[in-house]
């Protein structure tokens, strides 16, 4: 019998440090996330503390990793991190731990894109998809729709012409004095409100191309509470707020969503990214798919929302593909020069 492939996970591009050990490109060993509360002082994620409270989480946290998956660093076979997209200072951190890591280890390191491990993070719960698929990432920095072909072979249908549907989230509970991040809890005062009291726009719905726009719906959002008056507002106009925003976004994402997915002839629908984690997103897109007898594939929250876990599965698949080891390790903060194949084949 051959001995495990245990691979260790690294994930620092945002606001969340995260590591996690997979085994045999299936099991996870072990996986941790430490959410870094620091930035909720301020209303959004500070690039410059995210990176310092990386590089003070990290060793603590592969320690505590390798403990709960009862694996000694010398057991490991390879390391996959995160190189891009995402802030700088944040992938220079997990890189340039991950480097050390591997050369103290004698392991290869792999540089993963993050975007395309939001694209397969349901084949860690929902095993390997049937393809051709379509995948929505939907997340405080992104909102892409792709037509997956297989591992490194996609074709990009949309993505959001301004802000992403996580940041129009964050956007509109700032607004209301809600804190940050403001996607689960609209998620959970939306559910008490009336999704009608407020006729929001639903940006770029009936437009012939799979794109989408939220900067219009925010500030329509914006008009309507001044118009409001001055807060505080009673809780049960600020839950139908909630739940008229959160209607509007739904229906967007879930309309171009289920039209890419008739389009493409998709034979399964995943999502990934922390606004998959919504409730309404995941009801409505379950129906369509039911309507349609394919599978959704949907993450639990903790896989949606920034993780290792992901990180590591596209690392073992690289490293079984014999992707060479720390040759491609430098850090993108963009997408579109993440080098990622995003024009099919
Ligand atoms: O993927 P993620 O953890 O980090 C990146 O942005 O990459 O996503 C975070 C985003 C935030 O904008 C947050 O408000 C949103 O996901 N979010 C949600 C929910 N949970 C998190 N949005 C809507 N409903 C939720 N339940
Ligand atoms: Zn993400």
């Amino acid at each position: 019998m051959s001995a495990a492939r245990l691979v260790l996970g690294i994930e620092t591009s945002c606001d969340d440090t995260s590591v996690a050990v997979l085994e045999d490109g299936r099991t996870l060993r072990a996986h941790l996330i430490a959410a870094q509360d620091v930035h909720r002082l301020y209303g959004g994620v500070v690039p410059e503390l995210a990176s310092r409270a990386h590089l003070e989480l990290l060793p603590r946290l592969v320690a505590s990793c390798l403990s709960e998956a009862q694996v000694a660093a010398g057991e490991l076979t390879g390391i996959a991190v995160t190189r891009a997209p995402g802030l700088v200072g944040s992938l220079v951190v997990g890189v340039a731990f991950a480097r050390a890591y591997g050369l103290a280890l004698g392991i290869p390191v792999v540089g993963v894109n993050h975007i395309e491990a939001h694209l397969h993070a349901a084949t860690l719960e929902h095993g390997a998809s049937p393809l051709p698929a379509v995948a929505l990432v939907v997340s405080g920095g992104h909102t892409e729709l792709v037509e997956v072909r297989g591992f490194g072979r996609y074709r990009w249908l949309g993505s959001t012409r301004d802000d992403a549907a996580g940041e129009a989230y964050d956007k509109v509970a700032k607004l209301l004095g809600l804190g940050f991040p403001g996607g689960p809890v609209l998620d959970r005062l939306g559910e008490r409100g009336n999704r009608t009291a407020f006729a929001f726009p639903r940006p770029m719905l009936d437009s012939a191309d799979l794109d989408f726009s939220f900067s219009g719906l925010k500030t329509a959002v914006a008009l309507a509470v001044g118009r409001l008056g001055p807060p505080p507002h009673a809780e049960t106009l600020l839950a139908d707020l909630a739940a008229s925003f959160q209607a509007a976004v739904v229906d967007t994402l879930v309309g171009k969503t289920l039209r890419a997915v008739d389009q493409v002839g998709a034979c399964a629908l995943s999502a990934g990214g922390g606004v998959a984690a919504n409730r309404e997103l995941r009801t409505r897109l379950a129906a369509g798919c039911e309507e349609r007898g394919i599978p959704l594939r949907l993450p639990s929250s903790r896989l949606c929302a920034d993780n290792a876990a992901m990180i590591a599965l596209i690392g073992s698949w690289m490293l079984e593909r014999g992707d060479p080891a720390d040759a491609d390790l430098d850090v993108v903060a963009s997408l579109e020069e993440s080098g990622l194949p995003m024009g099919g084949d």
